[in-house]
């Protein structure tokens, strides 16, 4: 039977997605996604999502040692190591560290996908490295599959919506059964890849970032194929996949 194929558009809606019992594709292109994929690709040995700040900091108590990172409003809070620029995980910084990450929509859309069997985190930068290891477990295990989209506060985002489209246009056709909001993600990718910096720095949240300063990311986070590693989240953690 052909491996279904939707796209919930906001954290808000990730239970959905969890009921179901889909492999889950959780994504915020801009910018948490790109720092988790960016933080594990220079040595972060695991990044626990948190959805909530007094989450972030009991665990930060519970354990000094463990880098406190992420954003409100897209800012470094003052008490944290680092923020959530995915270019600030470098080696030097970051490697052979555990990450505690909390951010406004990135690891709210996580945490709410806890309770699904397959959570992979997916970005531009590991597009096709993550679409082939769904294709392997879906297949596999015979489920379907979800992108959650982290959206931005409940609504709909650009960015987020192509990098699902990204991921899927890498399935192999036939084999896969598209909703329209899947075909449509697809269909999106497929106008845009050319130039797609271009038209993810045109969307909201890419706006509000280029007014805080955070330009580099946008380009960065737009890089495809950057990364052959797929992370996923599993027991409260998020490792890489061996
Ligand atoms: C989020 O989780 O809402 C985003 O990653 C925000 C950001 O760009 O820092």
């Amino acid at each position: 039977m052909a491996v279904r194929v939707d796209v919930e558009f906001a954290a808000k809606d990730a239970y959905r997605a969890v009921k179901r019992g889909d492999l889950i594709i959780a994504v915020d292109a801009l910018r948490c996604s790109s720092s988790i994929v960016n933080a594990l690709a220079n040595g972060v040995n695991a990044v626990i999502p948190t959805e909530t700040l007094k989450e972030a900091y009991r665990l930060r108590e519970q354990h000094p040692d463990f880098l406190l990172v992420g954003e409100r409003k897209g800012c470094k809070l003052k008490s944290f190591d680092l923020g959530n620029s995915p270019l600030e995980f470098v080696r030097e910084v970051v490697d052979g560290k555990t990450v505690i990450m909390t951010t406004t929509s990135g690891t709210r859309a996580l945490v709410r996908c806890r309770r699904a069997e397959h959570v992979l985190v997916g970005a531009f930068l590991n597009a096709g490295a993550v679409a082939k290891k769904a294709v392997e477990i879906a297949q596999r295990n015979k489920v379907d599959v979800s992108f959650v989209l982290a959206g931005e506060k409940g609504l709909f985002s650009l960015e987020d919506f192509l990098c699902a489209g990204a991921i899927a246009s890498k399935f192999p056709a036939g084999t896969f059964d598209f909703s329209d909001e899947a075909l449509a993600a697809v269909l999106g990718f497929e106008r845009v890849k050319g130039a797609l910096s271009e038209y993810v720095r045109k969307s909201r949240h890419a706006r509000h970032l280029t007014e805080l300063g955070f330009e580099r990311d946008i380009e960065f986070s737009c890089m495809l194929k950057h990364f052959e590693i797929v992370p996923v989240y599993r027991d409260g953690k998020i490792t890489l996949m061996q």
